[in-house]
């Protein structure tokens, strides 16, 4: 064993305590120096050279020092996704809570499965009894839960799957040989897990029937009536509607409660993708903005959006939990039943599956709901305080009527109109804008913030109706009214210096 590190495992009988301890020691001061100045790095830094990364990608014959591979890895954190910056306003990825660090971090160190109860007897256990909370949160009752998966995509082909397999009794025969191919709907907006559920499904990427949206990025439920009717013709058997709560580009909201009357009219299954949005249930103050998401038959949420729970943690809801159940589960012969407790790795499409409820419920506890309420109130603020400043500028336009904290908008100057300018012109010149403003000076560690330093803010650049737009998702608390006044002075000289 003389090849093997002292520190290769965590001695269970405490031999090499001490030397951990100063192991972890040194982790966690790495961790606090490094995240505790993200604000000096970019939110967006240059990849780590690639020649660095092939030379540390072989597999050494020897340990390499562990001082060594720390190094490694601060460099590693130096050139990644930036997600704490609070100029990092790009995407869905938030900064961390505290606690689900910590929570990853333990569940590590215990590695149980959630495969099985007999595998992970308290994470087993305390999932059910999380998801059963969260789906009250959403208006449901007793008999609903939930089970937790590693992203929306794949909450979104469970409930998809059940959707189906209760429609079609296809548990267990399968859809071949169906008279009608069987489809749902979905905005035309929604996210592209729909499309990957329906190819999975075995119904073909098409099976996700695309409908039209209004000019605010919601279901048109004239055109949605229309599909449903050209389905029929079509030899086209439905069996499932999705809403959109929090669309990927712009955060719009589908009308939930008009398309659950259209669904239950049509006996079809009703899911919300409240991947993102889902999280408005934590803010009495905008919950109503989901009104009607109990008729829904399943929900995703992703608390790994606006919880700001680590990566990844995201669940997967039903109204009655009996029908994954009956509808879904394989059963695993080779593992101990217990009647109260299900073997979750049963009822999901992954197997062994890492505990991800230990930080979804160190963060629920730490934040609370009042918390939670508290940091969606800033997000929203921030955000009218964005679309004022996008709508007090004529050469900007806005995507939508922003509904979450996502605000999608471009440069649009009136002086160069659509016969100056063609679509990749125009494209081109919002790309442009997004590189000036991430290439504004990162904050010195010693340096106050002030309006004379503009910190560099990455915004993204979606493509949206067919030409690029830029989006800002306000989610991180530490995104300052300050920083969005810098922004928009960022984007005036720019503007200034283009077209002058
Ligand atoms: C509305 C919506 N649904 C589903 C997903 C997919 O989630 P994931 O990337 O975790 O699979 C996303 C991702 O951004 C999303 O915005």
């Amino acid at each position: 064993m003389t090849a093997l590190p002292t520190t290769a495992f965590i001695d269970p009988t405490g031999d090499n305590h001490d030397e951990i301890k100063a192991l972890l020691s040194q982790v966690t001061t790495l961790l606090l120096e490094e995240m505790s100045q993200a604000m000096a790095r970019s939110p967006l830094p240059d990849p780590l050279p690639l020649s660095q990364l092939q030379q540390q990608a072989q597999i050494p014959h020897h340990s390499v020092p562990f001082a060594q591979l720390l190094e490694q890895v601060r460099s590693h954190i130096r050139h990644s996704m930036n997600a704490a910056h609070p100029g990092y306003i790009g995407h869905m990825d938030s900064i961390p809570t505290t606690l689900s660090i910590v929570g990853d971090l333990l569940v590590a160190a215990l590695n149980n499965n959630m495969l099985s109860v007999e595998m992970s007897p308290v994470f087993s256990r305390l999932e059910p009894l999380v998801m059963q909370q969260l789906a009250a949160q959403f208006g449901w009752g007793k008999g609903a839960g939930g089970v937790m998966v590693s992203g929306g995509s794949l909450a979104n082909l469970q409930a998809l799957t059940v959707a189906r397999n209760l429609h079609f009794n296809a548990l267990e025969k399968g859809i071949v040989g169906l008279a009608r191919q069987p489809v749902f709907f979905v905005s035309e907006v929604a996210h592209t897990s729909m499309q990957k559920a329906a190819m999975m499904m075995g119904l073909g990427s098409q099976a996700a029937i695309a409908v039209r949206t209004n000019a605010n990025s919601q279901m048109d439920l004239d055109d949605l009536t229309a599909k449903l009717a050209q389905a029929k013709t079509a030899n086209q058997q439905p069996f499932a509607l999705v809403a959109t709560a929090g669309t990927t580009v712009t955060g719009n909201i589908d009308p939930i409660a008009e398309m659950s009357a259209i669904a239950h009219a049509h006996r079809l299954w009703f899911h919300v993708d409240a991947a993102y949005g889902g999280a408005l249930v934590f803010s009495p103050a905008h919950r109503h903005l989901l009104s009607g998401i109990h008729q829904a038959d399943s929900i995703t949420f992703n608390p790994q959006k606006w919880l700001y729970v680590t990566k990844t943690c995201a669940t997967v809801l039903f109204k009655n939990f009996d029908t994954l159940k009956h509808h879904f589960r394989i059963v695993a012969p080779y593992m101990s039943d217990d009647s109260q407790w299900a073997n979750l790795g049963e009822l999901t499409v992954q197997g062994t599956r890492h505990p991800d409820i230990l930080k979804l419920w160190l963060s629920l506890q730490h934040i609370g709901i009042a918390g939670y309420a508290d940091i969606i109130r800033h997000n929203y603020a921030l955000t009218d305080q964005f679309v004022s400043a996008v709508l007090a500028r004529p050469f900007l336009q806005l995507a939508s009527k922003p509904q979450m904290n996502l605000v999608c908008f471009r440069l649009a100057p009136p002086q160069l109109d659509d016969a100056q300018l063609d679509d990749a012109q125009w494209d081109d010149l919002n790309r442009q804008l997004q590189q000036f403003l991430l290439l504004a000076t990162p904050l010195a560690k010693d340096k106050p913030l002030s309006e004379k330093q503009p910190i560099p803010v990455f915004l993204s650049l979606p493509i949206y109706k067919g030409q690029r737009w830029l989006k800002a998702v306000l989610l991180n608390p530490y995104t300052s009214a300050e920083i969005i006044t810098q922004l928009f002075n960022q984007i005036d000289s720019f503007v200034a210096n283009s077209f002058h």
